[in-house]
């Protein structure tokens, strides 16, 4: 079996004032030393990608930003391009999350584009998908989800170009911010669905690699048992990620799962 190394992922979302995001930065690099096998990714907002630079230096930490247009430059007040991101230095880039979709009115299509673009460029996306209370409750997850990796992998799917190294995040809309977590067998379910679209619009080998993030009120309470899930192959944090310590003992899951 392919074994998929774990990531775990803080998406600070509009949080943090530069000094704050440094000593957040200076708490995970002394709060992971000897971990090994888990690939840890901070997602700060555009302004910080400097500071935050700089502050990761060569501690192996990868950055993402938050969000692109699919343009590569032009007249788009207020929007940064994917080689913007780049030369910031970030190497993924967050996709389709759903406060983009629901605050913003986001589309799959856009994401689409999104997804393209960064793609093209090298940068490494990190699609999200997820659904509403409402949908679950009226048995629509499956079909809200397919729907959402048909129009936003589209022209992954018209030209195969889904590369091992993509990651898709399952963030259910329900769980975000509410302190309502997917129970780790909803999660699994729901990424095993995932993973089984992969493998029916690509092959078994990209089913085999892309990762499946979990996201939705993840803390170190509840990683271990969703990381022991077969088909969840890391987390996209976002209130546990802006405390250090918080976010350490999520990264160092394994060691809780022992202890
Ligand atoms: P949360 O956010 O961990 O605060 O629920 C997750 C996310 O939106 O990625």
């Amino acid at each position: 079996m392919y074994e998929r190394k774990p990531m775990i992922a803080g998406n600070w979302k509009m949080n943090l004032s530069l000094k704050e995001a440094a000593e957040l930065i200076k708490t995970i690099r002394n709060g992971i030393g000897g971990v090994e096998g888990v690939d840890v990714l901070v997602a700060p907002p555009f302004t910080h990608l400097g500071r935050v630079r700089e502050a990761i230096g060569d501690s192996g930490i990868f950055m993402a930003g938050q969000n692109m247009h699919w343009d590569v430059s032009g007249a788009y007040t207020g929007e940064i391009s994917g080689r913007m991101l780049q030369e910031a230095t970030c190497t993924h880039v967050i996709l389709g999350h759903s406060e983009r979709r629901i605050l913003f009115g986001e589309t799959s299509e856009q994401v689409d584009l999104k997804v393209k673009a960064a793609t093209f460029l090298g940068l490494i996306p990190i699609v999200c998908v997820g659904e509403t209370l409402e949908q679950r409750e009226a048995d629509q997850t499956f079909e809200v989800i397919r729907t959402q990796l048909d129009l936003s992998l589209n022209n992954f799917k018209a030209d195969e170009l889904m590369r091992p190294s993509t990651i898709l995040a399952y963030e259910p809309v329900w769980a975000i911010g509410t302190g309502r977590t997917a129970t780790p067998a909803q999660a699994q379910e729901v990424h095993r669905f995932i993973r089984g679209w992969i493998e029916e619009n690509f092959n078994t080998g990209s089913a085999a690699q892309v990762r499946v993030l979990y996201g939705g009120s993840v803390k170190p309470e509840n990683i271990a048992d969703l990381m022991s899930q077969p088909d969840i192959d890391g987390a996209l944090v976002g209130g546990a990620s802006l405390k250090g310590d918080s976010f350490v003992q999520i990264i160092r899951y394994k060691e809780g799962q022992s202890g």
